[in-house]
C-alpha cells in the first residue's frame, strides 16, 4: 500500500464524513451534471471535508487527473464495457472514470482502486450498477495504460488523431496547437506542449507593486519581476496573500498586464481601461501599476457577478477604481478616444490554460472558435475606438489558436492600414523580464508564451498603437 493510499482511508474518515474519493466523485458529478468548474469547486469541497496534506493531494490528483484525461478514459471504458459511453448511466460513468485514473494514471493498487471506487456507487444510490462497475474496472485493471493506448491507436492513421489519443487531447485541439506552433516554425515542439498540458502547473503569486514585493513572498519566478512561487499548501493562507497585497496569478498573465503598464513610462493623469476585467486578476496588477504611476484605471465587465469579483479583487489595491458593467462592444458610442492604455483580455477558448482547467478540453468544441473569434474581433474594434491617438492597446488571449490571435489582429490591421500600428511586444517584454523569454517569431511583433517553453499559460500578447 502506498503512503497516499494509507492516508486515504481511516485518517480521512476519522476527521470528516467525506473521503478523498468521495470529494473527487462529487466534483466530477458537479462538472458533468452542472457544468461546474473543478478548479473553483475543489478547494471549497476540500475545506468542507477538512482534507489536508496527503489526503488533499490524493483528492486533487484524482479529480484533476481524471478530468484532464477524461476522453482517454472514456474510450477505454467503452472498450472494456463493450458499449458506447452514451449508453452508460452517468453516475456509474463518473465512478468508472475515477477508477480508470487510479488504475492507469496513478499508482493505486488495483484492489483499492476497484474496491473503494465501486463503493462510491453504493453511496451515490446507484447500487444497481455496482456489478457492472466492478466488472468493467476489473477488465481495465488487466492491462496498463500503455497497452490500452496501443489498442486505441490500432488502425488510426491521422497524425493528430494519434497524438490526441496518446496525450489525451481532442484531435481538433491538437490541430489548433500544431498550427499555432507552426506559425513560429516550431511544430517539432508539439509533443512537449501536449505533455506540458497534462502536468499540474506550479502555483505562482504576484506581488502587487506598492503593496508587497516578490522577495517577501518566497522564491522568485524566472521571468516576471513581480512573481514568486507559492509554497506547497493553500496559497490563500500566506499572510501577504490573505491581506490582498499579493494574489495567485499565472506568470504569463502577469507579463501580459505588465506589457501594457510598462510599454512606456507612465505620465501622471493617464486614463486606463480594462475592457474585460472579470474576475480581476490583471485589473488588480494594472490598478497597482496605475496607482504607482499616477494613472487612473477603469475596469469593465459584462457579467455583473464577475464585476463583483473585480470589485473584490481591487478592494485591497485601490478601492477608488471604478468598475462598470457594460458591453465592451459598445465603447465607440460611450467612450470614444477616452483612454491612454487599454487592456483587452478577450474571452477565448482557453486553449492556453488547459493545465489549469482540467475539464476544459473536453467541454469546448471546434464550433466554439468561430463565435468567439467574432466576439474578439468586435471587442477589438470597439477597444480601438476608445483609444486616444498615441495610446497603447494590448490585445491578450489565453489561447494560442491562430483564429483567436494573429488572424484577429491581421483583420484589424487590414481594416486600418493607415492609423493602427503594431508595437513590438517582444522588445517591451525583453525590457521587463528578469531572464530572456525565448519567444518565437510572429508577425506584428506579437509575443506568444507557452507552457512547455516558459512554464506559463500560453498567453498571446499583441500591442497596438493608434496614429
Ligand atoms: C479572459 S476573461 C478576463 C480575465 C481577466 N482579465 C483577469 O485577468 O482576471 C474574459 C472576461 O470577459 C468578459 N466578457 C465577455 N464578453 C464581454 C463583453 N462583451 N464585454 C465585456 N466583457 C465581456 C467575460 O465575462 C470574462 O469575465
Amino acid at each position: 500500500m502506498t503512503s497516499r493510499e494509507q492516508s486515504d482511508g481511516s485518517k480521512a474518515r476519522a476527521r470528516s464524513t467525506a473521503t478523498p474519493r468521495q470529494v473527487a466523485f462529487d466534483v466530477l458529478r458537479a462538472v458533468a451534471a452542472d457544468d461546474a468548474y473543478a478548479n473553483l469547486l475543489l478547494p471549497t469541497r476540500l475545506r468542507r471535508a477538512r482534507l489536508t496534506g496527503a489526503d488533499a493531494a490524493f483528492a486533487t490528483e484524482l479529480t484533476y487527473g481524471t478530468l484532464r484525461r477524461r476522453g482517454h478514459y472514456d474510450r477505454i471504458i467503452a472498450r472494456a464495457a463493450g458499449r458506447d459511453i452514451a449508453a452508460i448511466d452517468p453516475v456509474a460513468l463518473d465512478v468508472l472514470r475515477l477508477g480508470a485514473h487510479q488504475l492507469l494514471g496513478m499508482s493505486t493498487p488495483a484492489h483499492a482502486a476497484v474496491g473503494e471506487t465501486v463503493e462510491l456507487t453504493r453511496r451515490a444510490r446507484a447500487a444497481r450498477t455496482t456489478g457492472f462497475v466492478n466488472a468493467v474496472l476489473r477488465t481495465i485493471s488487466r492491462d496498463d495504460d500503455a497497452t490500452w493506448t496501443a489498442r486505441l491507436l490500432e488502425g488510426v492513421t491521422d497524425p493528430d488523431e494519434r497524438k490526441g489519443i496518446a496525450h489525451a487531447h481532442p484531435a481538433w485541439i491538437v490541430r489548433a496547437l500544431r498550427s499555432a506552433l507552426a506559425r513560429e516554425g516550431r511544430e517539432s515542439e508539439l509533443d512537449d506542449l501536449l505533455v506540458a498540458d497534462n502536468a499540474p502547473p506550479r502555483v505562482t503569486l504576484v506581488a502587487l507593486p506598492g503593496l508587497s514585493t516578490a522577495e517577501a513572498l518566497g522564491d522568485r519566478t524566472r521571468f516576471s519581476p513581480v512573481g514568486a512561487r507559492s509554497a506547497a499548501g493553500d496559497p490563500a493562507a500566506h499572510p501577504i496573500v490573505a491581506v490582498g497585497a499579493a494574489r495567485v496569478q499565472d506568470e504569463g498573465s502577469q507579463l501580459a498586464a505588465l506589457a501594457l503598464s510598462r510599454a512606456r513610462p507612465i505620465t501622471a493623469g493617464e486614463r486606463w481601461l480594462d475592457v474585460c476585467a472579470g474576475p480581476g486578476g490583471k485589473a488588480a496588477l494594472l490598478a497597482a501599476e496605475a496607482r504607482a504611476g499616477g494613472a487612473m484605471l477603469t475596469a469593465n465587465e459584462l457579467v455583473p457577478a464577475r464585476a463583483e469579483l473585480v470589485r473584490r479583487a481591487l478592494r485591497a489595491v485601490d478601492p477608488t477604481v471604478e468598475v462598470r458593467v457594460e458591453d465592451g462592444r459598445d465603447l465607440a458610442s460611450r467612450h470614444p478616444r477616452e483612454f491612454d492604455r487599454i487592456l483587452l483580455d478577450a474571452p477565448c477558448t482557453g486553449l492556453g490554460a488547459l493545465r489549469r482547467r482540467p475539464e476544459a478540453r473536453w467541454r469546448k468544441g471546434e464550433n466554439d472558435v468561430g463565435p468567439l473569434a467574432a466576439l474578439q474581433a468586435a471587442l477589438l474594434r470597439s477597444a480601438l475606438s476608445a483609444l486616444r491617438p498615441g495610446g497603447v492597446l494590448a490585445y491578450v488571449t489565453c489561447s494560442p489558436h491562430p483564429d483567436e490571435t494573429t488572424a484577429i489582429v491581421d483583420a484589424l490591421l487590414a481594416e486600418h492600414p493607415a492609423d493602427v500600428v503594431p508595437l513590438d511586444a517582444r522588445t517591451v517584454l525583453a525590457g521587463i523580464t528578469r531572464t530572456p523569454l525565448d519567444l518565437g517569431e510572429l508577425p506584428n511583433g506579437a509575443a506568444q508564451l507557452w507552457p512547455h517553453r516558459q512554464g506559463t499559460d500560453a498567453m498571446f500578447i499583441q500591442l497596438l498603437t493608434r496614429r
